[in-house]
């Protein structure tokens, strides 16, 4: 069976870091997220995936140079410009030449989701399209999904009002599609999944949905990038990872609470990690505190950093406190 994943955003809720990284090529546990998520693919029978990419290819091509993660046969759909989601899958399975039934994954999504599950569900009902729903506590700030008793989706409701709908159920990003799908998007011009392809499938009855309580996070924002490294770590999940990767320094009296340090960082003597990751490349120094952030440039002795993200141009000083902020700034 074949996949289409979409790696092809800015990343720009993770900035500065995903200007030199790719949001989907930034580690969960240690591990790229994209190769965490076409093993997951592969364990439904998946064998051959396109990456949809656009902004920034290169660094996927650099890390899977042979084309291929385990068993996986790698292919890559450079778009000459972002084509939004529907746009996207379009153009990456025109290129793959798919024309059978396939799966869509969306490249920042961290799931226990078994895929299997979702394609059976869809040839069940013989739907054109079926969706993943995960439920969340608060809707409102999401697309909620409503389906009936049957599983076949009735409407989406953008950002519901309190009583808008009964429905906790969000698009969990990943998706079976057979190739009519392909038909409904049109060429040459940014489509969104979700707000142009969908509903028209709804229109014609032909969307369905399952929802599962699997352990499930989309990946976009720093908190939610560091829960989901965290996550490896508390037993939330069945797989479970070391805080510190082979190849990172940590000094033997640097303290780590739910922190993950990463292969090519450091942490000096003294430091104390909070709920942070330290990615490649990265250093934090002696004495230093770094709360609830992520770093991949560097930390000074003796500074407090907290909620912040620093990429890899990212120098805070030593001795100084900062909090709330990206380094380098935005310009
Ligand atoms: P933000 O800029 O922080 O919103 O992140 P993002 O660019 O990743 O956008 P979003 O999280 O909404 O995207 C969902 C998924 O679709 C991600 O896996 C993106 O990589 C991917 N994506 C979004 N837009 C495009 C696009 O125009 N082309 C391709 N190929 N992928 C896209």
């Amino acid at each position: 069976m074949r996949a289409v994943v979409l790696v092809g955003g800015r990343g720009t809720r993770l900035r500065p870091l995903t200007d030199h990284v790719p949001k989907p090529m930034l580690p969960i546990g240690h591990r790229p997220m994209i190769a965490a998520l076409v093993e997951r693919l592969a364990h439904a029978g998946v064998d051959d995936v396109t990456l949809a990419l656009g902004f920034r290819p290169e660094p996927f091509m650099v890390a899977f140079p042979d084309g291929r993660v385990g068993d996986v046969t790698l292919r890559y759909a450079v778009e000459p410009e972002p084509l939004d989601t529907a746009g996207a899958i379009r153009f990456a399975a025109d290129h793959a030449g798919i024309d059978t039934t396939f799966v869509v994954a969306n490249g920042d999504i961290v799931t226990d989701l078994a895929v299997a599950d979702l394609v059976a569900a869809h040839r069940r009902t013989g739907a054109e399209a079926t969706l993943h729903l995960t439920p969340v506590d608060d809707p409102s700030a999401f697309g909620v999904v409503e389906v009936d008793a049957d599983g076949r989706v009735e409407r989406f409701v953008e950002k519901p009002t309190p009583g808008e709908t009964s429905s906790n159920l969000i698009n969990a990003g990943t998706y079976v599609f057979e190739a009519s799908m392909l038909a409904r998007i049109p060429t040459g011009r940014r489509v969104s999944v979700e707000r142009e392809t969908f509903p028209a499938v709804v229109a014609d009855g032909g969307l369905f949905a399952i929802a599962t309580d699997d352990y499930w996070t989309d990946t976009g924002r720093p908190d939610l990038y560091l829960a989901a490294n965290a996550a490896l770590l508390t037993g939330e999940r069945p797989e479970r990872c070391r805080a510190v990767a082979p190849g990172a320094s940590v000094a033997e009296d640097a303290t780590l609470e739910r922190s993950l340090v990463e292969a090519g960082a450091t942490v000096a003597a003294r430091a104390r990690l909070v709920g942070s990751v330290v990615l490649d490349g990265g250093f934090v120094g002696e004495g230093a505190t770094v709360e609830r952030s992520i770093v991949m440039g560097r930390v000074g002795a003796g500074t407090t950093v907290r909620d912040a993200v620093i990429g890899a141009d990212g120098d805070v000083a030593d001795g100084v406190t900062v909090a709330d902020a990206r380094i380098p700034e935005q310009g």
